[in-house]
């Protein structure tokens, strides 16, 4: 049997990408820093058929330990909520946690975008993906 990839879903929120990502054929470690999403994220994965692929982390990515190495490190809208200067270590730090071909996707939105005002259009926001991963659903 295939073995399964390692992804780091950062700010995972209610751990629907992770739930996404563990029933595409990953195992997933999910970290959330906010307290009461955190739970959310906790109930719906617990609830789920692909609970025993997914760890959630409660805590914010720029102090926690990471402890493994990922295939994948996904960042999907949650850069844009911190200072610069973090985000670049950030990108550093979890440079250093990929494997030999690892994947890191980092999707953004930028304020100063039109789409921005009118969040229905998101859906209609072309992104250059490089990872070949789908993230429409
Ligand atoms: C806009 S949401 C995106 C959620 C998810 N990635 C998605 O695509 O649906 C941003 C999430 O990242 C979390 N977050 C923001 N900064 C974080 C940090 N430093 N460490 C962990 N989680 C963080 C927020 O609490 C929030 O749940």
């Amino acid at each position: 049997m295939k073995q399964r990839k390692l992804l780091l879903d950062v700010g995972c929120r209610d751990g629907k990408t992770c739930i996404k990502f563990a029933r595409d054929g990953w195992n997933v470690v999910g970290v959330e820093k906010n307290p009461v999403i955190f739970k959310q994220a906790k109930n719906k994965v617990e609830k789920s058929k692909e609970k025993k692929f997914i760890t959630l982390i409660k805590g914010d990515i720029r102090k926690i330990k990471l402890n493994k190495k990922f295939d994948g490190v996904l960042f999907n809208y949650v850069l844009m909520f911190m200072p610069r200067k973090d985000a670049l270590g950030l990108i550093e730090k979890i440079y250093q946690k990929l494997n030999r071909g690892g994947e890191l996707l980092v999707r953004i939105l930028m304020f100063d975008d039109p789409m921005a005002i009118d969040s229905k259009k998101w859906k209609n926001l072309k992104i250059n993906i490089k990872a070949n991963w789908n993230l429409n659903f």
